[in-house]
């Protein structure tokens, strides 16, 4: 397999009607490890997919550098790249049965018949698809027309493999099916992946690596975890993580040693070190962000040290079943509370919480960047 590596990559879109030029990507810089299974995601547009199919040679990069193992292959052939991908809407052929739709291509480049045969049948055991090599695809269901998709992917033996939304026409269950299985697979082949996806879930359960984008820009690359824990700025902390964490627009005030997150209606202490931190922001409008998780019932939460309690008025209530979702206000922000689900919050009337405080970000009101 191989190293996937992007230096300063950008494209230019060059509109022929409106004569309006559109940066679809720009200054991409990533290095992919062998074998690793890499996510870029991002919202709608930000240039996901035109990054993928720089790499595929399906669009030419307008600047940069793409290499694919040390192969500079910028001016290489999408055929030559020894690349394969499988798109969201992965056309089957509807004539020809699963054995022939994931043998196609192998028939094309004149590979022996024996041989094609024994790497169908390989790859049909991983999908677990044997049992339907003989069937045509208008018979199958959607998650297993996706795995012959797969299938033709893999018996193609690529350097690397790119993925561009494809499990995005299968229902919620299904989706989650096809996510464990293309993991397994994942370790099974240890193929060098870049997987895109708008969907953070798939995203954080998938990724060795995730690249988040933003308006064609990195906005960080990470692991999971460090992405939900440090994120670099308010974007990302609010794309990771679902329900996604809570902001709110607070001063900074000192009151004679101690250091407040002034919101209007309440105030918030800090705690050192974090406190430290912000004295430089003292007097100025920052940006607070707390985890849905990291706002506790006061009374399951007594035994945490640097928590702050609050009386917040319940907005709105939703069972989950396991936890609970209570909509708090404070008059002038809605804040969201993951609970236990025994708690006793009732709507309209006050609850009490207390805030993790050992757990908040904080975020420059001005430029969105992590200040702590
Ligand atoms: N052929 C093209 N000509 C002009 N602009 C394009 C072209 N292809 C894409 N774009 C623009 O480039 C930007 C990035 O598009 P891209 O398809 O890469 O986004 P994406 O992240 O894959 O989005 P989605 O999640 O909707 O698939 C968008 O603003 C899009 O309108
Ligand atoms: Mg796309």
């Amino acid at each position: 397999m191989a190293d996937v590596i992007l230096k300063h990559v950008g494209k230019l879109f060059k509109s022929k009607k409106s004569g309006e030029d559109v940066w679809a990507v720009k200054d991409f810089n990533l290095e992919i490890k062998d074998k690793e299974f890499c996510v870029f995601v991002g919202p709608s547009g930000c240039g996901k997919t035109t990054t993928l199919r720089m790499v595929a040679g399906l669009e030419d990069a307008t600047e940069g550098e793409i290499y694919i193992g040390d192969v500079l292959v910028n001016n290489m052939q999408p055929k030559d790249r020894n690349i394969a991908m499988v798109f969201q809407n992965y056309a089957l052929y509807p004539h020809m049965t699963v054995f022939n739709n994931m043998a196609f291509g192998l028939k094309l480049r004149g590979m022996p018949k024996k041989e094609i045969k024994q790497r169908v049948e390989e790859a049909a055991e991983i999908l677990e698809i044997t049992h339907l090599l003989n069937r045509k695809p208008k018979a199958l269901s959607g998650g297993q027309r996706q795995r012959v998709a797969v299938g033709r992917a893999i018996v193609r033996r690529p350097k690397v493999f790119l993925f561009d939304e494809p499990l995005s026409n299968l229902d919620a269950k299904l989706r989650v099916e096809m996510r464990t299985q293309l993991k397994k697979i994942h370790k099974t082949l240890e193929a060098t992946i870049i997987y895109v996806t708008h969907d953070q879930i798939e995203a954080m359960t998938m990724g060795d690596q995730i690249v988040i984008m933003k308006d064609g820009l990195i906005q960080q690359i990470a692991d999971p975890i460090t992405l939900y824990d440090k994120p670099n700025n308010k974007f990302v902390a609010g794309f990771i993580g679902t329900p996604p964490m809570n902001f709110v627009e607070c001063l900074v005030v000192k009151r004679g040693k101690e250091i407040y997150l002034d919101e209007g209606k309440i105030s918030l202490q800090v705690n050192s070190p974090i406190s430290d931190m912000l004295e430089k922001c003292v007097d100025t409008k920052v940006i607070f962000g707390i985890r849905p998780e990291d706002i506790y019932d006061k009374f399951f939460a007594r035994s945490i040290p640097g928590c702050c309690p609050v009386k917040l008025k319940v907005d709105l209530i939703e069972p989950m079943g396991n936890e609970v979702y209570v909509h708090l206000t404070t008059g002038q922000n809605l804040l969201l509370a993951r609970l236990d689900s025994h708690v006793k919050a009732e709507v309209e009337k006050d609850l009490e919480v207390v805030f993790n405080m050992n757990k908040i970000h904080i975020f420059d009101a001005e430029t969105n960047k992590t200040i702590i």
